[in-house]
């Protein structure tokens, strides 16, 4: 009994001393999305998609549903690491609710990285790669409204 409590002490010292250390590189933005990832899901018939792979070979994908020239849904998923899913997950909910002009003027990597408060240098291509994600689903929805049929054609 005595073993179980020592240990458990143990286990919610450990979890503070790594959170500690996490909140001396991350903001508490990032942590929150991090902990609670928004729109983490993919949406079937989309709008607009995109799947890009970034410099360090993880990937992401973004579905974008339009309703009244407004972005009513937009949803993300990735391989990559904790970060890039803090960024997938800002940028789905700065798209919310935008046009698709206000969508491709706000959404850009400093965009990001300025309403996460920052990251350290190592994951500002996470940042990159939602930010790119993102303006290729966006392309995708404008090339599909162009040309409706191609939605036939694709995989998603
Ligand atoms: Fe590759 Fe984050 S480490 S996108």
């Amino acid at each position: 009994m005595e073993k179980d409590g020592d240990l458990k002490k143990f286990a919610s010292e450990l979890q503070d001393q790594i959170m500690k250390n996490i909140r001396k590189q991350y903001s508490e933005t990032v942590i929150d999305h991090w902990q609670n990832p928004r729109n983490f899901r993919k949406i079937d018939n989309p709008d607009g998609h995109a799947k890009v792979k970034g410099p360090c070979g993880d990937t992401m994908e973004m579905f974008i549903k339009m309703k009244d020239e407004k972005i009513s849904e937009c949803g993300f998923q990735t391989d990559g690491c904790a970060t890039t899913i803090v960024c997938g997950s800002l940028a789905t909910e700065l798209a919310k609710n935008k046009s698709f002009t206000q969508a491709l003027e706000l959404i850009n990597a400093d965009v990001i990285l300025k309403k996460l408060g920052g990251l350290p240098e190592p994951d500002v291509h996470c940042a990159q790669l939602a930010a790119e994600t993102i303006r290729s689903a966006l392309a995708d929805c404008l090339s599909q409204k162009k040309s409706p049929w191609k939605k036939y054609y694709r995989e998603n």
